[in-house]
Order: structure tokens, then C-alpha cells, then sequence
């Protein structure tokens, strides 16, 4: 059996690694047009961050899992062939700012009608808007050649920073195929490869419209989630409730469950925001225009509570911060990860910048990310070591949850800070009442600000 991926991504690296390491008789080959991000999957260096990877890459790199440019050679020789293409928002033409844009997955459709000299099974595996596999059916049996062509959908759940951990031990997966004789076969063949280390119980099979539909849902209802207790934090700092007492009280209700209840300066990474769009955008297409207003709220609660961070900065700095420094700890969109898509972080940056604050960027994966992101912005610094980007500063945002940014010298940052010395928790992560006592000014989200002015 050979495996080729096209995409050497977030999702397409480690989802090979794994399936290779699972599966030593299948070979996986991952393809990519981008030379240099292949050249890095063969070295000790992978083009991205993840806890546990190169481990997981070593373990089967060179002897049933390769990295590689030949894109056609690739597709020639694969009996499955999974396409993991980046599916950005489109930013132009109809349904722009909404719908996905899906050239590159085309592109890829159309290379692989091209090349192929035998029938294959095609998996779908980036986020596409529901109904995709059919308009990549039609691009696929365009013009006879006799081959034929079996999409499956196959979402992937993989949440960045814990990627490893979900791939080796899923909550489900789940794979989409058509109601046809060579549909549910081709169907078995996925189930069989997945079930080398999963629980068949928990291999969910569907048609394919469910399964493209049910993945932008989950990722809907963890956002909607995410932007629900975001909406409540803001209540809490305007009446003295506290949001970390309310999410513990709501969470312990089984119905509703802990997770995803951790109040923030909002949701980034690649997948929310552009799901979210994609539901509103496929819900406006079917006239449904009430379920559409729903989930687009969920969006603009998130845009709200980065705009509500930078305004409460601004607030309690005295209506002003042009000209002062402001240290943002944390450019990732979340811990653990080097990716900065969607982060709240870039606006945030952009808002301050706006006010002409002086901005220093720090973050332990992340910068080289951070400094494209910010390559307009000027008064803006960049320094991976904490202590030396909060020197002299007159406020330090926190807006990554990273591990080493709770263990920080804070006596030591205070002392080197110039007063008053305020503190802006984005991750409602750091001991307030330490810190304060310290002599911070503190702000945290969803609780009321700790002050030694008034
Ligand atoms: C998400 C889904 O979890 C995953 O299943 C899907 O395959 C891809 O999208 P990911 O984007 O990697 O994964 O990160 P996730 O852990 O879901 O976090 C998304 C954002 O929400 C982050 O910015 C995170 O900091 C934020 N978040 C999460 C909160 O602000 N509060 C929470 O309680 C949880
Ligand atoms: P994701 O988070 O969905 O994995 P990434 O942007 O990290 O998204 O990865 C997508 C990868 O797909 C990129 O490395 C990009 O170079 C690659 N890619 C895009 N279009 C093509 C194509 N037509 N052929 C091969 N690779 C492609």
C-alpha cells in the first residue's frame, strides 16, 4: 500500500508521521511545491513546532515515511492519495472575506487527473466547505480517461501544541464515503489503515456531506464556547464577578463540561475564525439567513473582546500609551506552538500601534512568524529573551499561555519596569494578588483590575 500527501503542513506532517509509525508496511509519501519546508522535514530541524514530533518523525523517516518535491511521482505510484493544501479564506471576489478559497485544493484535482495512470482513492483532509468533494469529483472526471477517482472526506480533529497526543489517541475519527459499492470500499480501506491503532468503536463512518459538515461544526461549538465565556468576562469586570469562579461553577455542571471554558483575549489559529465563515457563508447560500447571524456573532465576540484588551489598557494607563513601551508576552496563538494565524495577538499589536505605543514583541517559537505578521507595523522590537523585552517597559501584556511565562522572576521584572508598573494578563494565568503585592498595577480579563492608584 503507498500513502501520498499533498501538503507538508501543520496538518499533513504530523498526521503522515503518524500513520507511517502506526502502519511500518504502508509507505507515506508527503509532497509539497515548497522546496525549502521539505528540505526541513528531512532534518533535526521540522518546519513546525510541535511537542513529540521529531521523535515520531525519526522514528519512521526514510524507512517507510519521505519528504519530497516530486509531486507527480507521488501521485503516480499512491493508491491513497491525501490532499492537505491550505484552504485560506478568500480575500477576493465573490464571497471574499467568507467562503474558502479553494484553488490550491483544485490545482491539486487537477494535477492529480493529470498524472494519474490508475484509480485512486482521494482523501480529503483540509477544512472544505460542505459539498467540495463533489465539485472535486466533477474536476476529476472531466474528460474520460477511464480511471476512476473515490473521494473520501476525513477531517482531522488535531488541535496544534497536543497534535501527537491527538493523533495516537483520538477522540473519534471519522471518515465520510459515498453510499455506493465503491464508495463504502473504498471507505473499508481508510477504516482498515486507522484501525492498526485505533478502536474500531471509535472509527465513525458517514456519508460525505456529514463528515465535511461535522467538522466545521465541532470547531463552531469549541469557538462558540471560547466567545460565550468571553461575553460573560466582560459582564464579570463591569459588576466584581469573577469569570474564573463562574467557569469553575458552570464547568462542574456534566452537561456542560469544563472544557473550553478558559476566558482569554479570544480565540486564534488557523481553523475558528475561518470555519465559523465558512458556516456562515454555506448557511447564507441555502436563504438561512437567522442561522447565519447566529454563528457570525461568534466571530465578532471574538473581535470585541481583543478590541475590549487594548481598550482597557489604554483606560488604565490614563487614557494614554503613545510613547510608552509595552512588552507582549506571547505572539502564538496558543502555547506550544510556533503558529501565529489568526492570533489574537496581531491585532492587539496593530490597536497598540495605532496609539503609538512602543511595542516589543517576545515569544519563544514564534517571532520569525510575529515578524512577518508585523512587517508594516513601525516602533516595534522583537527580543526572545523575556527579561531584556520587559526592561524599562511601562506595561507587559500577557497574551500566550506559555508554561515559562507563570515561573517568571516578577520581583526582578518589577524592579526593572518603570513605574507604576502595569500588567495586562490576556491568559488570566499568572497569580493576580502575588503580583499586586509585588506593586503591580494588575488586569486580568473577566475579574475586576487590582490597583495601588485609587
Ligand atoms: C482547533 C480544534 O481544537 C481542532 O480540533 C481542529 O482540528 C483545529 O482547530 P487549534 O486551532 O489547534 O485546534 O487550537 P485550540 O486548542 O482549539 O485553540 C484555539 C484557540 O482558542 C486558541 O487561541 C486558544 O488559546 C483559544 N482558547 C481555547 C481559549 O481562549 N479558551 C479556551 O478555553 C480554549
Ligand atoms: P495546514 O495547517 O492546513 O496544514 P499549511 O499552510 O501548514 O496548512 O500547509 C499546507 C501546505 O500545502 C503548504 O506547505 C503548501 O506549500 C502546500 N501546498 C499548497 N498548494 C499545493 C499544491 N498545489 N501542491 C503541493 N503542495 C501544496
Amino acid at each position: 500500500m503507498n500513502i501520498c500527501c499533498i501538503g507538508a503542513g501543520y496538518v499533513g506532517g504530523p498526521t503522515m508521521a503518524m500513520i507511517a509509525h502506526k502502519c511500518p508496511k504502508v509507505k507515506v509519501t508527503v509532497v509539497d511545491i515548497n522546496a525549502e519546508r521539505i528540505a526541513a522535514w528531512q532534518t533535526d530541524e521540522l518546519p513546525i513546532y510541535e511537542p513529540g514530533l521529531l521523535k515520531v518523525v525519526k522514528a519512521s523517516r526514510g524507512e517507510n515515511l519521505f519528504f519530497s518535491t516530486e509531486i507527480d511521482e507521488g501521485i503516480r505510484n499512491a493508491d491513497i492519495i491525501f490532499v492537505s493544501v491550505n484552504t485560506p479564506t478568500k480575500t477576493f471576489g465573490e464571497g471574499a472575506g467568507r467562503a474558502s478559497d479553494l484553488q490550491y485544493w483544485e490545482l491539486c484535482a487537477r494535477r492529480i487527473k493529470d498524472v494519474s495512470e490508475s484509480d485512486k482513492i482521494i482523501v480529503e483532509k483540509s477544512t472544505l466547505p460542505v459539498r467540495t468533494a463533489e465539485a472535486m469529483e466533477r474536476v476529476l472526471h472531466s474528460g474520460e480517461n477511464g480511471i476512476h477517482f473515490e473521494v473520501l472526506s476525513n477531517p482531522e480533529f488535531l488541535a496544534e501544541g497536543t497534535a501527537i497526543a491527538d493523533l495516537e489517541n483520538p477522540d473519534r475519527i471519522l471518515i465520510g464515503g459515498h453510499e455506493t459499492k465503491t464508495g463504502q470500499k473504498a471507505l473499508g480501506q481508510l477504516v482498515d489503515i486507522y484501525a492498526n491503532w485505533v478502536p474500531r468503536e471509535r472509527i465513525l463512518t458517514s456519508n460525505v456531506w456529514s463528515s465535511e459538515l461535522s467538522k466545521l461544526t465541532a470547531n463552531a461549538f469549541l469557538a462558540q464556547r471560547v466567545s460565550s465565556i468571553n461575553a460573560i468576562s466582560a459582564l464579570c469586570e463591569a459588576t466584581g464577578a469573577n469569570i474564573k469562579d463562574v467557569s469553575h461553577a458552570i464547568g462542574t455542571d456534566s452537561r456542560i463540561g469544563s472544557k473550553f471554558l478558559q476566558a482569554s483575549v479570544g480565540f486564534g489559529g488557523s481553523c475558528f475564525k475561518k470555519d465559523i465563515l465558512n458556516l456562515v457563508y454555506l448557511c447564507e447560500t441555502y436563504g438561512l439567513h437567522e442561522s447565519a447571524a447566529y454563528w457570525q456573532q461568534v466571530v465578532e465576540i471574538n473581535e470585541y473582546q481583543q478590541s475590549r484588551f487594548v481598550k482597557n489598557i489604554l483606560q488604565s494607563m490614563f487614557g494614554t500609551i503613545a510613547g510608552k513601551r509595552i512588552a507582549i508576552l506571547g505572539f502564538a496563538f496558543k502555547a506550544d506552538t510556533g503558529d501565529t494565524r489568526e492570533s489574537p495577538a496581531i491585532k492587539v499589536c496593530k490597536e497598540l500601534s495605532e496609539e503609538h505605543a512602543k511595542i516589543v514583541v517576545s515569544d519563544p517559537k514564534a517571532l520569525d512568524n510575529a515578524k512577518l505578521d508585523l512587517a508594516n507595523l513601525e516602533n516595534i522590537d522583537f527580543e526572545e529573551d523575556v527579561y531584556k523585552a520587559v526592561n524599562q517597559a511601562d506595561a507587559i501584556a500577557l497574551l500566550t499561555d506559555w508554561n515559562i511565562y507563570k515561573n517568571l522572576d516578577f520581583e526582578k521584572i518589577y524592579s526593572s519596569m518603570q513605574k507604576p508598573a502595569f500588567i495586562f494578563d490576556g491568559r488570566n494565568v499568572l497569580d493576580h494578588e502575588k503580583l499586586f503585592d509585588l506593586g503591580f498595577e494588575v488586569y486580568s480579563i473577566g475579574k475586576p483590575g487590582l490597583s495601588h492608584l485609587n
